[in-house]
Formats: C-alpha cells, structure tokens, sequence
C-alpha cells in the first residue's frame, strides 16, 4: 500500500509545515501546488506569468493550469511509493481529476488530513509568516528570529527572507472567503467518500505533528 496523504485545509492550517515533517518521516515526496505555483512566478514561466494575478488577488489559478501539473508529477518514479499532497485538489472538479489521475495510475486511494484551525489564529499565523525564496523553509515572525530582507538561518542555505505577497491582509481576507466557498466543500466529499480524517491543527508544530502522525498510523501508515 502506498503512503498516498492530502493535507486539506485553510490558509495557514500548517499544511507546508506539517508536510515537511511528515515527508521526513515517510520518505515520500512534498508535493506543493503553491510552492510549484510561486516558482513559476519567480522565473516568469508562462505558466508563472498566467498565474500571478490569480495568486496575487487571493484567487485561484483556473483548475486546467493547476490540474496538469499535478497529473505530470504524480507520473514521476519518485511517487511510487506514496506522496504528501499540500494546497491540492481545492475544488471539486480539481478532486475529480485527482480521482481519475490515481485511476489510471491504479495506486491507494489518498488519505485526506483536514487540519481544522479558528480563523482568528489563521489571520495571525499568516500576517506573521515569513519565508526562504531558496530553501522554501517556512518561519513565523513570533517564533523564529527573522525577518523580510535576512539572511535564511537554515545551514547551508544564503537565501533571503521575504513576506509572500498574498499574506498582505486584503489577500487573507480573500483567500479565506475562496476557502469556504470552494474548498470546505472538499470536507464533504472525502467524508462521503470516508477518506477523511479530521486533526485540531490549533496546537503547537510538534503537538499537531504528533496527532496527524498517529492518524496516519491508524490508517495503516508509517
Ligand atoms: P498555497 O501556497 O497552497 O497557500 P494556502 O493554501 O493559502 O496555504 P498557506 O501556504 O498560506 O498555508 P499553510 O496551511 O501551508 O500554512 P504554513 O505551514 O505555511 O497557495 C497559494 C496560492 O496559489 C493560492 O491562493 C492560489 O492562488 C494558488 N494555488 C495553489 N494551489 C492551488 C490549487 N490547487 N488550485 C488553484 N490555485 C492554487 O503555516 C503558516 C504560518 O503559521 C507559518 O508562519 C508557520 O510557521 C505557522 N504555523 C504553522 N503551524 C503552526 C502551529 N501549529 N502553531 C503555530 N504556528 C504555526
């Protein structure tokens, strides 16, 4: 059986955070539809110049740009044996796809984590996160000591720290509304489905690490 896991959830659930750890200790690849996205952005790929309005605004990027990719990455060897999914499907027609892509692919139908955090902590969380443009490694203002313009802390790393665009409080405020109306539907779906399994993500990194991987243990995995 492959360690096929969805992470689902808000904006600043800790979906990037907790994929970390938990590809760490299953050995199975990150897959990051934003990280993927904000790349792209960054090179000024097509894919990249088509996207960065969507992004910026706090919307979604159109399911036939974002569904490709996640279709090409799931193909590659490196998935053979499971994958951590983080910011995808978040809509139906993108599980649909999702669906269809594993069909063909004739792999374990995923395991779906919804991490369920209040929206006051995730308004905080998100005005306070900062991130590594080389690494990717993701840091909270209260908690690490960094800020915008820093050099990242990691070993061996010489990024530079910056604020992502999106976490400017117009852009929460959006990308919160675009998670009820067109993800929390997702809930629904893998409950009828009886993929999911619900985690309070409110606690401490390590507490909330802790819970999601005795869930997965659970369910047969790790
Ligand atoms: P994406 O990058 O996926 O953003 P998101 O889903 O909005 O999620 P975030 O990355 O903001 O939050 P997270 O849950 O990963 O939290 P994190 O671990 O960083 O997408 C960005 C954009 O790309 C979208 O708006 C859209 O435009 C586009 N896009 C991406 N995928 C798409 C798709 N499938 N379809 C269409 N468009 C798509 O943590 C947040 C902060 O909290 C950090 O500072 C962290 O240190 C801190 N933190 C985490 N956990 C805890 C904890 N337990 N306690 C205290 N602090 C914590």
């Amino acid at each position: 059986m492959a360690s096929n896991i969805i992470l689902l959830g808000p904006p600043g659930a800790g979906k990037g955070t907790q994929a970390e750890l938990t590809v760490e200790k299953l050995d199975v690849p990150h897959i990051a539809t934003g990280d993927i996205l904000r790349t792209a952005v960054s090179e000024g790929t097509e894919l990249g110049l088509k996207a960065r309005k969507y992004m910026d605004a706090g919307d979604l990027v159109p399911d036939e740009l974002v569904v490709q990719i996640v279709r090409d990455r799931l193909k590659q060897a490196d998935c053979a044996d499971g994958f951590v999914l983080d910011g995808f499907p978040r809509t139906i027609e993108q599980a649909e796809a999702l669906d269809e892509a594993l069909g063909e692919l004739e792999t374990t139908k995923p395991l779906v984590v919804n991490m369920q955090v209040d929206d006051e902590i995730l308004v905080k969380r998100l005005s306070g996160r900062r991130m590594c443009d080389n690494c990717g490694a993701i840091f909270h203002i209260s908690r690490d000591d960094v800020e915008s313009g820093d050099t990242c802390p990691k070993p061996d790393c010489d990024g530079t720290i910056y604020q992502r665009s999106d976490d400017r409080p117009e852009a929460i405020r959006q990308r919160l509304a675009v998670y009820k109306e067109q993800t929390e539907p997702l809930i629904q779906y893998y409950n009828g489905k009886g993929q999911l399994v619900e985690v309070d993500a409110s606690d401490s990194i390590e507490r909330v690490n802790d819970t999601v991987m005795a869930a997965l243990r659970d369910r047969g995995i790790g």
